[in-house]
């Protein structure tokens, strides 16, 4: 497997993130809830340099919501504010501004007291790897549709506050932040739940990595979606079988992997298997 991650996009991120940090009180921190640590950058905390943070976790209407919860008590522990949210129908969404104001509340009470007492709305950040919703949450708070764009090279664009509730005003680009692939499991996540393209990493690869964790996690799912008296072992054991029970033969009786991995990865992305989510935070105790 082969990603490339390159240092200059990051550093291209990191001070375009710098300015729009000077405008605002507050980060909205948005991740996936299937793989709340591979769609974050690892340096976020030096990154946001101790703005107030919110964690999101989006697309939690096709994460499995055991392990959401888990995920919740794992930043809470860590110290962040998070919610569960659905960027697509806006589910939990109404919460997000009484949460930020919870964050912000200590430094404008100091703002009060040094006697600057208009107050003003709290002004957030949205901050997340590609595809990881931002855009489709901006356009839920908004209530209507903006053209949300990343920043393009050249081009200074006056940036514009979103009005949302009372009191909470969204900046209207969204800070872009890369994934790192520190290790090789980071992009197979990302590819199985559509973050990065599949076509960038070998299909059958992406699919053999998913099946394995369903093996440890979902068994009774794998073996009711492809009717298995037993689950394999050896997840390439699990690939064939799946393979001879959707009847992805080639000449010779060999399994067809290509194709049996389309199938496989239709389901997972048509919710066929179920709401997956593909790391949980006992995967990272040392
Ligand atoms: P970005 O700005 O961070 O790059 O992400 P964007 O909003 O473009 O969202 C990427 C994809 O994720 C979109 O799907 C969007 O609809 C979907 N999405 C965002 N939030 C949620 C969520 O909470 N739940 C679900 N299920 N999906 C979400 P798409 O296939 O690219 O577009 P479309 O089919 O929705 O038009």
């Amino acid at each position: 497997m082969t990603i490339q991650w390159f240092p200059g996009h990051m550093a291209k991120a990191r001070r375009e993130i710098t300015e729009k940090l000077k405008l605002i009180d507050v980060v909205f921190e948005l991740v996936d809830a299937r793989v709340p640590l591979a769609s974050r950058n690892p340096m976020i905390d030096e990154i946001t340099a101790g703005k107030p943070r919110l964690v999101l976790l989006n697309k939690a209407d096709m994460a499995d919501p055991e392990v959401t919860k888990l995920w919740s008590e794992y930043f809470e522990q860590k110290g962040l504010a998070v919610l569960v949210i659905n960027s697509k129908t806006g589910q939990g969404i109404n919460r997000i501004e009484a949460k930020a104001k919870e964050l912000v509340k200590e430094k404008f009470d100091k703002m009060r007291a040094k006697g600057i007492v208009k107050p003003r709305a709290v002004r957030a950040l949205i901050l997340g790897i590609p595809n990881v919703g931002k855009s489709t949450l901006i356009n839920r708070m908004a209530g209507k549709n903006i053209a949300v764009t990343g920043d393009k090279p050249g081009v200074t664009k006056k940036q514009q506050w979103i009005k949302v509730g009372s009191s909470l005003e969204l900046l209207d680009t969204p800070g872009i932040l890369w994934p790192k692939f520190e290790d090789q499991s980071i992009g197979l996540k990302l590819a199985v739940t559509g973050a990065i393209k599949e076509t960038l990493l070998d299909f059958t690869e992406i699919v053999l990595f998913a099946l394995k964790y369903f093996k440890d996690h979902y068994p009774a799912r794998l073996q009711e979606r492809y009717n298995l008296e037993t689950i394999p072992e050896e997840p390439i054991a699990l690939f064939d079988e799946i393979g001879k029970k959707r009847g992805c033969l080639m000449s010779g009786g060999h399994i067809d992997y290509e194709k049996t991995a389309e199938i496989v990865l239709r389901d997972i992305r048509s919710e066929k298997l179920g709401r997956l989510s593909y790391e949980r935070p006992e995967d990272f105790i040392q």
